[in-house]
């Protein structure tokens, strides 16, 4: 659990009493008792007033609202400030400003606004996170500690610039080497002294990819430096207490699986788009909670009613905001919080939605629903802390592949990485079949089945680790564009998909890009599970030969008819499939389950269109989400002997679940 002084779902929200006269600090405590609020983040954005001066910390105003909630119970998502330096700082020391991909020099001013390779802004953000745990390190609220606040700056300074060669030299020990692993040779980028290595911005070289790669997993790994200034220090200091920095699920500059074993615990900040696919949403859990292992994570921040940072931005209808706190829970969220406490009274995001509105009572509609939900989770005490998902399909996410398919000039800008991932989960979830979201090389022994869509990049050791989980008796199924280039970018010569060429049992010599819009017919060889007859595919298909595998369709269009379009391989004691197109959502759904089908991969619970369900497990005991994400009721037919944990009802037969509703069950089987 995240903390044992507080062994319940986390429920709270970033807080920002130096926004207001401390009159309204007890307030503050009233309502957030009354909300059943048991947790504040702060202070994110308070380094200024922690530090006005070089030379002079003031912790007196901290002091003051840290003991005011120790008196009520609330416990402090302790933040250390350092996401927006102080004036003072960017003044006397130029290099902590940041400089954009547009190679141009930021004065002050925003936040997220520090070049990470400063040393300036290294000392000092790591000077305030030892003095914030210095003090209080004994505190009675110390419940976690929150660094800085949605990392993600990419820089591209002169000082980011000798860092990154440094990197390089590290990396790679020798110029040469680096010409080599770039391929310079190509349009003469051949680099003769090390300065004439420069960071890639907009002004800059952008044409090189490989050093496009490297400069990202530089700049990652420089981001990660500042947050590992700060948790060191406050890890000297108190060891036990779990430190996290807010994620921001699939946010492409930071490779946050790199992150994950320097995060005590995951936590990250969710605004869904209202008018996306639910399953969206879930993938973003998925992917959070498979960056430590299906550990529990935090949900650090929602809004209880709007953002205010999209063109437009509607309100949660009633219902919306429980239902999005579960389906957190559900995917494995241990806290539900929220972005913000009370609505800022000027700046940027006083049109953000809050729990305390600036009329500033507790009588509105968002305060209400907000209320119910506090005094739901709080009567559900521990039961759902420390549980877990028990996936056996797992979807492979790599972040450089993300970069790498992005930086690929051809063949198609329709390739969409994460698109496709999402379509791929989509089929899954709409099923309710639990899927883990995880890097390719996690531990895959777990799993019955592993999808692969575009894995564009095999980084060392991933294909022979693909190979060896088939062999021992899984199931892989990997999509086109895979397999084409190793971690530098360099296109395999040993015939796509290179490595995993055995282990499918094909060659791809060529792929065709279609045009917007344009289609090429798939026909099933036989019917197999849920697939029989046509289909049709679209941005991408390859031509591909046969090696051992056998097609299971095939094109039955163009030059390529005739051709494999989908090949099943058998390999050791495993099976590896390939899916040689982008194929329309029946085939793939079809595929899917298919797959799942033949390895007894089934829902916990048959529900209708739109009723999510997940499960989670502790101590050998199920509890099985149903969310209802329909604006209608719907109907279930439950086994005997389910009762439902929020409302205490026995649930069995046939029973309907109201709009927007959620039930946690019990007794079903895990
Ligand atoms: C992010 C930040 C918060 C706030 C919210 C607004 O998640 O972490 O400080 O700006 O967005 O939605
Ligand atoms: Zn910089």
């Amino acid at each position: 659990m995240i903390s044992p002084k507080l062994p319940q779902i986390w429920y709270g929200a970033d807080y920002n009493p130096d926004q207001w006269p401390e009159e309204v600090w007890a307030e503050d405590m009233r309502l957030m008792r009354l909300a059943h609020v048991n947790v504040a983040t702060l202070p994110v954005f308070s380094w200024t007033l922690l530090q006005p001066a070089e030379d002079r910390y003031e912790f007196g105003w901290l002091d003051r609202i840290l003991g005011q909630m120790a008196d009520n119970g609330i416990y402090a998502c302790l933040a250390t400030s350092t996401a927006a330096q102080p004036a003072w700082m960017s003044q006397r020391y130029p290099d902590v400003l940041h400089t954009g991909r547009d190679g141009l020099k930021r004065r002050h001013g925003g936040r997220v606004n520090f070049c990470p390779s400063s040393p300036n802004y290294r000392r000092f953000s790591a000077a305030l996170a030892q003095q914030l745990a210095f003090r209080y390190k004994e505190h009675p609220t110390l419940g976690a500690w929150h660094i800085a606040n949605e990392y993600g700056n990419h820089c591209y300074c002169d000082l980011c610039g000798e860092a990154f060669r440094q990197w390089l030299i590290e990396r790679y020990g020798s110029l040469e080497a680096v010409n080599q692993a770039w391929n310079t040779n190509f349009w003469s980028h051949r680099f003769t002294a090390w300065r004439e290595i420069e960071p890639p911005s907009m002004i800059g070289e952008r044409s090189n990819m490989p050093m496009l790669l490297d400069y990202d997993r530089f700049q990652n790994q420089a981001i990660l430096e500042c947050y590992l200034g700060e948790y060191r220090a406050i890890k000297a200091i108190t060891p036990h207490v779990a430190v996290t920095t807010n994620f921001m699920s699939q946010f492409k500059p930071l490779n946050y699986a790199a992150w994950a074993p320097y995060l005590d615990v995951v936590s990250f900040d969710s605004y869904p788009r209202a008018w996306l696919p639910m399953s969206d949403v879930a993938f973003n859990h998925e992917q959070m909670r498979g960056l430590k292992d299906g550990q529990p994570f935090m949900l650090m921040e929602q809004t209880p009613s709007q953002t205010n940072w999209m063109p437009r931005n509607p309100l949660k209808r009633p219902g919306v905001m429980r239902l999005w706190s579960y389906q957190a829970v559900a995917h494995g969220a241990d806290t539900v919080m929220f972005f913000q406490w009370r609505r800022a009274r000027g700046g940027p995001e006083k049109m953000h939605g809050a729990i305390v509105d600036h009329v500033g009572h507790e009588h509105t509609r968002v305060f209400h629903e907000v209320q119910a939900l506090g005094a739901e989770l709080e009567r559900l005490g521990d039961t759902l802390v420390d549980s877990r998902q028990q996936a056996r399909v797992a979807l492979l996410f790599d972040w450089e592949n993300w970069w790498a398919i992005d930086y690929s000039s051809g063949p198609s800008v329709d390739l969409d990485y994460i698109g496709l991932c999402k379509r791929y989960y989509h089929a899954l979830w709409e099923a309710n079949i639990a899927v883990d979201v995880v890097r390719p090389e996690a531990e895959l022994g777990r799993y019955d089945l592993v999808l692969a869509p575009m894995l564009y990049m095999l980084r060392p050791g991933v294909a022979d680790h693909l190979s060896a989980y088939v062999r021992q008796g899984g199931s892989l199924l990997v999509s086109f564009f895979s397999g084409l280039v190793d971690e530098n970018d360099m296109a395999t010569l040993d015939g796509y998909p290179g490595e995993l060429r055995e282990l499918l049992g094909i060659w791809v010599e060529e792929f065709d890009s279609l045009l917007e819009g344009e289609t090429r017919g798939v026909a099933m060889s036989a019917p197999w599970g849920r697939l029989q007859g046509d289909y049709s595919a679209g941005v991408l298909c390859d031509l591909l030969h046969l090696e051992g595998a056998e097609a299971l369709a095939v094109f039955d269009e163009d030059f390529y008819a005739g051709r494999p379009a989908l090949t099943a391989h058998a390999y050791g004691q495993g099976q590896a499939f390939y899916l040689a197109a982008d194929v329309e959502e029946a085939m793939l759904h079809g595929l899917l389950l298919t797959l799942c089908d033949e390895r007894d991969i089934a829902p916990a619970l048959d529900a209708p269109a739109g009723v999510e369900v997940t499960q989670r497990v502790k101590d050998g005991r199920a509890y099985t989400f149903v969310l209802n994400h329909n604006a209608e009721e719907q109907s279930l037919t439950l086994p005997p002997g389910c009762r439902d944990l929020l409302s205490g009802r026995a649930l069995e037969g046939d029973v309907a679940i109201a709009p927007h509703d959620v039930w946690i069950l019990e007794g079903l089987p895990g």
